[in-house]
């Protein structure tokens, strides 16, 4: 995890640097730092902390360099600490650099350069970089424009693991080099300047025009310059991508923190995913994809492999899958699945969710797909991130930046996207026309339903303000609603450090209900016509035993014995989640608003999981 930011140009580099640091501070903030170069040499400013403590620092002002790296980290070797803050400077201060990944093979690159005389200041992995950059560079007896390239180049050549790294040298002071593997990173073309982040919002404010690196891609970057080379410093040739999201997007556009934004946004969002795939009569289209009814009837199965509120998305949409394409759905963690030597061949197509595009696990189950031969497809939020550049196809969710940790918007988008695919396959397939048929309409009709679903906010919030010092939520659901449970369990760990529970209802029995005793907040969730009486009769057997509950519904029940009801608009049970979540996301954001919690960046958690 982490962001790390870069500038070469000709204006001060600190300001821009920082800005770009608080913009990414949403992927770690156990220490920033900054290297610019000065007219002495290069300099470095790091503390433990939030990026405040940062540019609270005495003479980070001074900075006068128009040349500079900058890094947020969250911690993987080497506990938070200044020491441990990036960048790290070789011990000839030579070299500086920002680091984002894991090292892996870093005890062995540590032992050989202490062999070489080197010495070691902090606990990272990341320490080894500049300090393999310095042992190749000494050894280098050519001292042409490349000599900086050939070393960095040389020190990759002995890395493990994942990085994004980006460097700058005293001895090159117009020049910074960047590399990735595995760990995201982008470069900004603005005017005489080059901009370097670990994700296009963060840079959007200076420039929409950017080069995207591939594995093991070198780039060499002046003021008016960006040169690029592959693994073997052959010189390559890079297009600019145009990207559309405007800054605003990337604001808080008065919102109190950016999660409420976004979940306000979810109207948009799921307009936009739509987008032009299909109208009321027309069939599904989607430019990326050629599927043939011949490759889909080969199947025997999907799978569909995430992370986190990824793989919610997915479970959202198993049963859509299965019902209108008739082809059997498994869902699974990415991190277990990339281990477990799964059954895939040529007969199964595999779709891998992920907002960022860039979560390790994610991404490695996927390679592991491609070796076995089976088709690939992805659906992320992000153009041009990893996951793209691996998978045989990708479709992109449409819901603009999301910036707060706890996803919202990007949820509700993977589950209409994924419900928008199986009508395009059940329609190549030529089978289910009526089922498809509603479900279209459904489609079309969700984003009014959104805006109405978003009036529950106050009465949610008058729940939030009752329960939110309890330590322990229950959630419950049947089919559907038990995936929509497990989200909205995922969404109020994560921002408001409630400990909770989520339950296909029917379990409740065979375990978890001993746990229920008075005054235990159950939280009910009912949309399927054909469970409903089932989870009421559930949710009754913990009200016998004390238990305050809030049912989410969108059926009509005698809601008598509940504590609160949240009337939600109905719709049709394959897409009823991206309703149903909604109280649930606001349920979490008041909680922990009332906790007086940071919601947007809660705590040891990052937004993209780039490390394994
Ligand atoms: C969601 O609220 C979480 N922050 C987390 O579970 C997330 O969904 C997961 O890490 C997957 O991320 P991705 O979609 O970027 O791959
Ligand atoms: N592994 C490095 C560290 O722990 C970088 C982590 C990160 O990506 O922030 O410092």
């Amino acid at each position: 995890m982490c962001g790390i930011v870069g500038y070469i140009g000709t204006k001060k580099a600190s300001p821009i640097l920082i800005n770009g640091l608080i913009r990414l501070e949403y992927r770690g903030y156990d220490s920033a730092g900054i290297s610019t170069i000065e007219n002495d040499g290069l300099s470095v400013m790091k503390d433990k902390g939030r990026v405040k403590n940062l540019y609270n620092l005495e003479g980070i002002d001074d900075l006068e360099g128009t040349v500079g790296i900058a890094h947020t980290r969250w911690a993987t070797h080497g506990k938070p600490s200044k020491e441990n803050s990036h960048p790290h400077m070789d011990n000839s201060k030579t070299f500086s650099c920002v680091h984002n990944g894991i090292i892996e093979n870093y005890n062995e690159l540590r032992n050989f350069l202490t062999d070489n005389g080197y010495t070691f200041y902090s606990q990272t992995d990341t320490e080894v970089v500049p300090n393999l950059i310095h042992y190749y560079y000494s050894k280098d007896t050519k001292n042409d424009d490349l000599k900086f390239l050939r070393a960095v180049k040389s020190a990759c050549n002995d890395l493990k693991g994942s990085f994004a790294l980006e460097i700058i040298c005293k001895e090159y002071p117009d020049n910074m080099i960047v590399v990735r593997k595995d760990s995201p990173l982008v470069i900004g073309k603005g005017e005489d300047e080059n901009y370097i982040s670990s994700d296009i919002p963060a840079i959007l404010s200076f420039t929409r025009d950017f080069y995207l690196l591939n594995d093991l891609e070198f780039a060499l970057l002046s003021r008016n310059e960006a040169k690029f080379f592959d693994k073997d410093l052959n010189p390559i040739k890079k297009a600019i991508k145009n990207i559309e999201w405007d800054a605003s997007s990337a604001e808080k556009d008065g919102f109190e923190d950016y999660m409420l934004k976004e979940i306000y946004e979810q109207p948009n969002a799921i307009r936009e995913t739509i987008g032009a795939k299909f109208n009321g009569n027309s069939k599904c289209e989607f430019d990326e994809l050629n599927f043939s009814k011949e490759y889909l009837q080969s199947l025997n199965k999907i799978y569909i492999v995430a992370c986190g509120t990824a793989m919610h998305a997915g479970l959202s949409a198993r049963s859509t899958i299965e019902k209108l394409c008739k082809i059997p759905t498994e869902v699974d963690i990415a991190s277990e699945f990339r281990y477990r030597d799964p059954l895939v061949d040529e007969k199964t197509l595999c779709i891998f969710i992920s907002q960022s595009g860039e979560t390790a696990d994610t991404i490695a189950a996927l390679k592991l797909c491609k070796e076995k031969k089976a088709k690939t497809l992805t659906i992320t939020n992000v153009i041009g991130s990893s996951i793209t550049r691996e998978a045989d196809y990708s479709i992109y969710t449409h819901a603009g930046p999301e910036i707060a940790v706890a996803s919202t918007k990007a949820y509700t988008s993977q589950v209409v996207l994924l419900n928008i695919l199986a009508i395009y396959f059940a329609e190549i397939l030529g089978i289910n026309s009526n089922m498809i048929l509603e479900l279209k309409k459904s489609i079309l009709e969700l984003p009014k339903k959104i805006e109405e679903t978003l009036k529950v906010s106050e009465k949610v919030k008058d729940f939030a303000k009752k329960v939110y010092n309890e330590k322990d939520i229950f959630f419950l659901g049947r089919g559907i609603d038990e995936v929509v449970a497990r989200e909205g369990s995922l969404k109020l760990k994560e921002i408001s450090y409630i400990h909770s529970e989520s339950y296909a209802a029917g379990e409740l029995k065979h375990g978890p209900i001993a746990l229920i005793e008075k005054d235990i907040t159950v939280i009910g969730i009912m949309t399927d016509s054909k469970l409903v009486e089932k989870t009421v009769s559930n949710l009754q057997e913990v009200i016998t035993r004390g238990a305050k509950t809030m049912v989410i519904t969108n059926q009509d029940i005698d809601s008598s014995s509940f504590e609160f009801v949240i009337n939600i608009p109905s719709t049709h049970t394959f897409v009823s989640p991206i309703l149903s979540i909604i109280p649930l996301q606001l349920f979490s954001y008041y909680i922990a608003k009332e906790k007086g919690l940071d919601v947007d960046k809660p705590r040891n958690l990052a937004k993209s999981v780039t490390v394994e």
